[in-house]
């Protein structure tokens, strides 16, 4: 059984193939050869998801499973969501994201916040979704180093920790990312299995 993953990205391809173990061998987009950029133009995660894996699935033929990801802010109504990696517009990096974060949330004390991985399969033309999530608050001020994106500002329920102060093996085993590929790695050895 091979499915393909969209996504070039060495970190995301390696915790997946982790997760999902030796029964499916993942490939990448570059081990099918496919150097598109494959457009990201929905309002939803949901929406994203889809697109990308539609995308290669009509290319190509192959069955095959895209995600996106975003940082939901209850008292932003749900913001940066969709946009997270381009908060602060396009070319800015995380520093600038979370700044506009951190600004946009002066005085409130309201600080509930989830990230949500969406993940979209698509197996003979039938198409499934999984949702991971991680519900916490967004910090006052930056805190840790490790990590990516909005990591330093963001604690997960249960923890005193932000993502950024984490082990990288303790932020892997309870993330958004983790909660929704293991999802995907239960339905796939239900159907396989
Ligand atoms: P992507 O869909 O995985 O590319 O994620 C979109 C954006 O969400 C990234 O550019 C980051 O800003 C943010 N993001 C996704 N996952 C994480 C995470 O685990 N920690 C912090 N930020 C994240």
């Amino acid at each position: 059984m091979k499915l393909v993953f969209a996504t070039n990205n060495k970190h995301k391809l390696q915790e997946v193939r982790d997760i999902i173990g030796s029964g499916v061998e993942i490939l990448s987009l570059a081990d099918i050869d496919c150097t598109d950029d494959i457009p990201e133009t929905a309002d939803t995660l949901d929406g994203n998801a889809l697109i990308k894996a539609r995308y290669i699935f009509d290319k190509y033929g192959l069955n095959c499973f895209a995600d996106d990801t975003g940082l939901e802010v209850e008292a932003l109504g749900g913001a940066p969501g969709v946009y997270s990696a381009r908060y602060a517009g396009e070319g800015h990096d995380s520093e600038a994201n979370m700044n506009k974060l951190l600004e946009n949330l002066t005085g409130e004390n309201n600080r509930s916040a989830q990230f949500r991985t969406v993940i979209a399969l698509i197996i003979d033309g039938e198409e499934k979704l999984f949702n991971g999530i991680v519900k916490g608050e967004i910090t006052r001020e930056k805190r840790g180093a490790s990590g990516f994106g909005y990591d330093p500002i963001f604690v997960p329920e249960g923890y005193k920790e932000s993502f950024a102060q984490m082990e990288s093996s303790k932020k892997n085993s309870i993330s958004h990312r983790y909660r929704a590929t293991k999802q995907l790695s239960d339905y796939l050895k239900e159907l396989y299995d």
